[in-house]
């Protein structure tokens, strides 16, 4: 029998429950694909609680940090959480002590990945992180594999589940966004700290490890436009869907003549696309490369079965000898990411309310033209008092025409309240 791969696993939650169900029931499985088994040293997690499976064959540690140094430990499973703490501390344990290291953890990476990616080829060894974007979405395998004979053009993706599940429920039950938060909470759907979720940050992390990899650049999550769902109302999706479009939180990467660009913002996406048909928590991730035209990625953003597997995906390859560089290149070829200082010019969707009485409509079209932003469609609602929402589909028109025209608005004297302006993506 051949030398067998021993995992200690950090973090016994969703995650690491779900790497031991799997190393447990596919055993056999695992040796023919890996060429030698997988198996488990040591496990640790901040409780010995019972957790429904047999963990009585593994030795147990409380310190995760002891975990990842010891001797009978090739590969260090980071499944802990958090960007600092006792996973960066163990995860650079491993790495100076001379183990493999598999992580679910965007955050850590998104914040540190550049300096752990280069300790671990220092020291000859591998991060893998497939289970730290989009799931069970083989998506960094993608990108780094698949894909690797491309120049990336674009990657944009719906990368948080719950932020999707809110956005598609709100749709569906006509409810306002602090409802269905509420309902997301109960469902356990949230992060511990929430923000992570609808504010953009965990999406914003996952955003960040993708561009590295699409374009050869040192990860920069702090240039990353974060943008939440907080502030999305239930008219605004009432009204996109009447003009034919959802509202996502996108992300899109792309490098352009100006930088690269990194946005994790509520974005408009035709009803019809993939995108736009992407109900629930699942996730998509859309890649464009120069040969390969456009490919669609979509599966399970989250969960126990679904980023288990994508932990395996990564141990598999360790145990086959694949150490592919954390980012698909040597990390000190990663070039570091001018920052796009203005977004690509992009239809908007806008939503302004008007007193209603004559010429109202009239002075809105004329702050447009002098900012220079054409309207592509625009509609008119009925209305129960003194206002009328008007909906303008915009033609192509910069961030900067955009805001211009927003401030003018201000100055018609017949705009009520705040207008919200949204960016669509043709995707
Ligand atoms: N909270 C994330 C989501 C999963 O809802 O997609 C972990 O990144």
């Amino acid at each position: 029998m051949s030398t067998p791969l021993r995992l200690g696993i950090a973090g016994l939650g969703t995650v690491g429950i779900g790497v031991v169900k799997i190393i447990q029931s596919h055993a056999d499985l695992l040796t023919l694909r890996a060429g030698r088994p997988i198996t488990i040293s040591a496990v640790s997690a901040r409780s010995r609680r019972d957790r429904g499976i047999d963990l009585d064959g593994y030795a147990w540690e409380d310190d995760p940090v002891a975990l990842a140094k010891r001797d009978d430990v090739d590969v260090f499973v980071e499944l802990m959480g958090g960007s600092d703490g006792p996973a960066k501390a163990a995860t650079e344990a491993a790495i100076a002590a001379g183990k493999d290291v598999v992580t679910a953890n965007k955050a850590m990476l998104a914040l540190h990945g550049n300096e752990l990616a280069q300790s671990a080829e220092d020291a000859g060894r591998a991060i893998r992180f497939e289970a730290a974007v989009a799931g069970g979405i083989p998506v960094v395998k993608a990108l780094t594999e698949g894909l690797a004979g491309n120049e990336i053009k674009r990657v944009i993706g719906v990368m948080n589940g719950t932020c999707n599940y809110i956005l598609t429920r709100m749709e569906t039950s006509g409810l306002p966004y602090d409802d269905i938060f509420a309902e997301a909470n109960d469902l356990g759907y949230l992060e511990a700290d929430p923000t992570l979720d609808v504010g953009g940050i965990d999406a914003g992390h996952k955003l960040s490890l993708l561009s590295s990899i699409a374009f050869g650049t040192r990860v920069a999550f702090d240039d990353v436009e974060l943008q939440g769902i907080e502030r999305i109302s239930i008219d605004d999706i009432r009204h996109a869907a009447d003009m034919g479009f959802k509202i996502k939180l996108l992300g899109v990467a792309q490098m352009t003549g100006r930088g690269l660009e990194q946005r994790m913002t509520p974005c408009l996406v035709p009803a019809t696309s993939p995108l736009g048909q992407l109900d629930g928590g699942t996730n998509m991730v859309v890649l464009e490369g120069d040969s390969v035209g456009q490919i669609v990625l979509r599966g399970a953003g989250a969960g126990e079965g679904p980023t288990a597997s994508a932990v395996m995906g990564d141990v598999i390859d360790l145990a086959r000898g694949i150490r592919i560089s954390t980012f698909g290149q040597p990390a000190a070829s990663l070039q570091p990411a001018p920052a796009a200082k203005a977004t690509a010019a992009a239809p908007y969707y806008l939503r302004v309310v008007l007193q209603d009485k004559p010429g109202a409509l009239a002075k809105v079209a004329t702050v447009l033209s002098n900012s220079g932003v054409s309207i592509d469609r625009m509609r008119q609602y009925g209305h129960a008092d003194t206002t009328a929402p008007v909906l303008i589909v915009t033609h192509k028109t910069t961030q900067d025409a955009l805001d211009h025209a927003i401030s003018g608005f201000a100055e018609t004297g017949v705009v009520v309240g705040e207008p919200v302006a949204i960016r669509i993506e043709n995707v």
